[in-house]
């Protein structure tokens, strides 16, 4: 874990020795952190955006995955394209997944989101995971995010070897119920553990070295440690880098115990 400005510490990393790269930037839509401002004129938060990511394709290996989770606000909706267009150079996007926060199916509704007071926006329920790699053309472990087959017939029909498919670019990953802000370590952005862990998996490669530049409360070093890679968190404000080692001391020793 290092405390600091992500684009300084990445600048003294090696070249070349990350494998995958989970994160999910200030969005510059106000949020209330500890050190960071979170509201910047446009065009200055796009060329830092642009730096730190030239930053992230310096120490991704040619076969690196980079997953940056981003949204845009009902009042600011362009900005995570503006970023991928300004992106394009440097990464192909080798996949779009949709992270859905909750979702109404009929009548019934799952998950959690922060609702909109508005008469012509509606509650934003999801939010980008865009998947970005130097070539476009990395190999990935789809089925150990897949799911069972619905109709069983597929599987001898299609000659599948097993009962997995696709999870598809949708991921339904709900945040866990919390009743105050010490059940979020006080951050205002967390995200659920589940999506690195998805993502670091989708990757698949073993023992993966895994790089959070926005590792905020250390969400990432939790999925890192938990899907059996080494991970790497840099954030600028002391009090998240405490709030990350705690819970990565936490996660290790309730693992122990359960491993008995
Ligand atoms: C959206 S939050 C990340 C939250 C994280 N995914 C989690 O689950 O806790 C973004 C984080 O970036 C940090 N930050 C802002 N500017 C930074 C910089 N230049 N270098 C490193 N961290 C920075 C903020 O302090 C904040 O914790």
């Amino acid at each position: 874990m290092y405390h600091g400005d992500c684009v300084r510490v990445m600048s003294r990393m090696p070249r070349e020795s990350v494998d995958v790269v989970v994160t999910s930037p200030p969005y510059n839509i106000g949020l209330q952190y500890g050190t960071y401002k979170d509201r910047r004129a446009e065009e200055e938060y796009l060329d830092w955006m642009v730096a730190v990511a030239t930053g992230i394709k310096r120490v991704m290996r040619p076969d690196a995955s980079f997953f940056l989770n981003i949204t845009g606000s009902s009042v600011m909706p362009w900005l995570p394209f503006e970023l991928l267009v300004r992106l394009r150079p440097l990464f192909r996007l080798q996949n779009h997944i949709t992270w859905i926060k909750s979702i109404s199916i009929g009548d019934d509704s799952v998950g959690h989101f922060k609702p909109i007071r508005s008469d012509r926006f509606l509650h934003r329920n999801h939010e980008h995971i865009f998947h970005l790699t130097g070539t476009g053309n990395v190999p990935l472990k789809r089925l150990s995010v897949g799911v069972p087959f619905k109709d069983k017939t597929n599987i001898s029909r299609r000659n599948h070897a097993q009962d997995l498919r696709c999870r598809g670019d949708s991921w339904f990953i709900p945040y866990e119920t919390v009743h105050d802000r010490s059940q979020k370590f006080h951050h205002p952005g967390t995200f659920p553990v589940m999506l690195p862990r998805m993502c670091i998996r989708l990757h698949g490669v073993h023992a993966p070295v895994v790089l959070d530049p926005f590792m905020g409360t250390g969400t990432t070093l939790l999925a890192a440690d938990a899907e059996g890679g080494r991970g790497l968190g840099i954030d600028l404000d002391p009090r998240y880098v405490a709030i990350a080692r705690q819970r990565l001391q936490g996660a290790r020793k309730a693992a122990r115990a359960a491993a008995g």
